[in-house]
């Protein structure tokens, strides 16, 4: 790690929200006095009735209970559009910019109003009601947004679900959380490829059917329509008229459900309220980016993941910022794209993930450096710890040496940024995450639970509620519960080791479960390896996570064969095939190791400490191999694995 610290250069600070000594005082406030400044700062949206109570929060083990502004009402779409309306009419909501770099759209807040509007009663006209849930499984385009919104608009809660996961994930989330209506459209459009979002649709409803389905057409591709189930959106959407009432929501009621991978099991539904949510994503995208009226911002990330939630969608646009939405890769047509986008629609703030920025900075600095880039003026990182080596070139090359970085940390059950520079307040160190948002108070536990203090390394858990925080497991509390109130009883586990050091600055080590972190995001050990024994020549697989140069970690499966099966390359890439065919790409292992025997303990609990320095080929570091059943099978391990894997 880096000792190099990066102060705030004096131009960042003269115009900053927040600077040093501000953030000092308001994080004091925050902390000691939640109630006062939570309710002050809840008034930066638009309550149709105020609250009158603020927190109102438990993490004690027994009886978990977390709101936020409980007593206030609001609609979270009026927040983001019909309030902008007056002021900034005519102002870019959502610059789109397609694959394709010949195709971008300007959408104003005007536009963006009749939008929103026109898709809440196609909704209405499908019979979705205030509480329903509706999946959207779109590419990224504008009227990805306008489904959310649509949503919030008339009460209805939204599972945005990742359009690269498979037909059978996608069944499993409609399933989970009982989904009548699918919005989708008819094709994607990533790096020249299309992605065939309806016809997954149609092969998800097979195991999940739906009552309907309401198609985009994005491309004009071929698919098949199925009578009294799918509509076409267009058609839809000139019978209706451009003007539907925001529904009074209370700030506890549901907003959306993400669904996203834990250590065990299938994948959770993390729930996020409305009130409490949208005070937070607004204002830490408003400090945390230091966003200026009239900025153009611009965040990489897909809306089927959570970053994409609060700082594309909520956070922007409560602000009445324009936002850019990007259909495409980072790297098509070329290696440039990003900046090439920066410079054409002249982007203030550039928002990514660092396995973006490592396979960028493997194509060569000529792809940049050949761009203007004078227009950014602060750049972002998120999904996973940014090695000083990417960070170095990002500040030197991507930022020419002026714009800070905020290396932000926080998760999908966070709902925003929690551990964040703040650019006019933080002095930077590459690699750390430096310090809490207001109201956020982290502290490090060993794993007996015992608070460390001072610089210590450990495992980081949150001590008190925000107001972004997750509020159940939709439809299971008590896996809410288990999962992240369970092991240090009345601290928010989450699942990350730390680091603080001397100056109060915290470093994020990675996951600490079986939570592997691919290219920012997050894949549970348990599904790849359920995925696996599905395969009917797989008998047995453990799969860890390795490092790996560009995706940060990589997915390495140790797969025992059935009886009598031949281990071949042939099948490796068939077993690839078949886990991407069960959960989408981004679940692919990076290797497949076939092993005889797995470590395990004779409880039969097979031993990932083991596998994964054999993965990660710290074959001297084993540690304690004694508790093992067979300790035969590891020497078969390594013997494998150093005749390469
Ligand atoms: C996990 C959460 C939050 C949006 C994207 C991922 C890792 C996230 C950082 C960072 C180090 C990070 C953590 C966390 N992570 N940001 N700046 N530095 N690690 O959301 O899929 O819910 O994953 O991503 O391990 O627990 P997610």
């Amino acid at each position: 790690m880096s000792d190099t610290v990066f102060p705030v250069p004096a131009e960042v600070a003269a115009r900053a929200h927040i600077v040093d000594a501000q953030y000092q005082e308001m994080y004091r406030r925050s902390v000691e006095d939640p109630d006062g400044f939570w309710g002050e700062h809840g008034k930066r949206i638009d309550w149709i009735k105020p609250y009158t109570r603020v927190k109102n929060t438990s993490f004690d083990y027994h009886n978990v209970s977390i709101k936020w502004f409980e007593d206030g009402t609001l609609n979270v779409s009026a927040n983001c559009v019909d309030r902008h309306l007056e002021k900034r009419g005519d102002k870019p909501a959502i610059i789109w910019e397609g694959d394709d770099p010949n195709e971008h759209k300007v959408i104003t807040y005007n536009d963006l109003h009749r939008e929103v509007n026109k898709f809440a009663n196609v909704l209405h006209g499908q019979g979705v009601k205030k509480g329903d849930r509706v999946t959207i499984y779109m590419p990224m385009i504008p009227e990805a947004a306008y489904a959310m919104l649509a949503c919030a608009r008339i009460g209805a809660i939204h599972s945005v679900v990742f359009g690269g996961f498979s037909p059978d994930s996608l069944a499993q989330r409609i399933e989970d959380c009982k989904s009548e209506c699918v919005i989708t459209a008819d094709e994607g459009l990533r790096g020249g490829r299309k992605v065939p979002l309806k016809s997954n649709v149609d092969k998800a409803a097979e195991k999940a059917p739906v009552k309907s389905v309401v198609v985009v057409r994005r491309t004009g591709g071929d698919i098949a329509m199925r009578e009294g189930r799918d509509v076409w959106y267009h058609e839809e959407a000139d019978r209706v008229s451009d003007h539907c009432r925001p529904v009074e929501m209370n700030a506890e009621d549901p907003l959306f459900i993400l669904y996203t991978s834990g250590s065990t099991g299938k994948p959770k539904g993390v729930m996020h309220t409305s009130g409490g949510y949208l005070v937070y994503a607004s204002m830490t995208h408003e400090y945390v980016f230091d966003y200026h009226e009239g900025e153009i911002y611009w965040c990489t990330a897909d809306v089927g993941w959570v970053t994409g939630h609060s700082y594309i969608v909520y956070g922007p646009l409560a602000n009445g910022a324009t936002t850019l939405m990007f259909e495409g890769v980072p790297t098509y047509p070329g290696p440039g794209r990003f900046w090439e986008v920066c410079d054409k629609h002249d982007v203030n703030i550039f928002y990514t993930a660092p396995t973006a920025i490592r396979a960028l900075m493997g194509a060569g600095d000529e792809h940049v450096t050949q761009t203007s880039r004078k227009s950014l003026r602060l750049l972002g990182s998120v999904g996973e710890p940014i090695n000083p080596e990417a960070w170095t070139w990002y500040y030197n090359v991507v930022g020419d040496g002026r714009c800070p970085i905020v290396d932000t940390w926080w998760q999908t059950e966070t709902g925003g940024i929690l551990i964040t520079p703040l650019p006019g307040a933080t002095d930077l160190k590459p690699g750390s995450a430096t310090r809490p948002f207001f109201g956020v108070q982290p502290a490090i536990v060993d794993s007996e639970g015992k608070f460390l203090e001072g610089a210590s390394e450990g495992n980081l858990v949150i001590t008190d509620s925000w107001p972004g925080q997750m509020r159940t497991v939709y439809g299971d509390h008590e896996r809410f519960i288990q999962t992240y109130f369970a092991t240090y009883k009345g601290q928010y586990f989450t699942g990350d080791g730390c680091r603080r050091d001397e100056d109060g600055y915290y470093w994020i080590t990675g996951r600490v479960d079986d939570v592997i972190n691919v290219s920012g995001h997050r894949m549970g050990t348990a599904e790849v390896e359920s995925a696996l024994v599905a395969h009917p020549k797989v008998s047995e697989a453990a799969v860890v996570g390795y490092p790996h140069d560009i995706k940060g970690q990589g997915i390495y499966a140790y797969v025992t064969l059935m009886e009598g099966q031949e281990p071949t390359d042939e099948l490796k890439k068939e077993l690839v095939r078949h886990v991407r065919n069960e959960i989408g790409p981004i679940a692919s292992p990076d290797l497949i190791q076939f092993a005889p025997g797995l470590p395990k303990t004779r409880s039969g609990k097979i031993m990932r400490r083991i596998l994964r320095k054999i993965a990660e080929d710290s074959f001297d570091s084993l540690g304690d191999t004694s508790t093992l059943a067979d300790p035969t099978v590891v020497d078969d391990l390594i013997d494998n694995r150093q005749n390469r894997a």
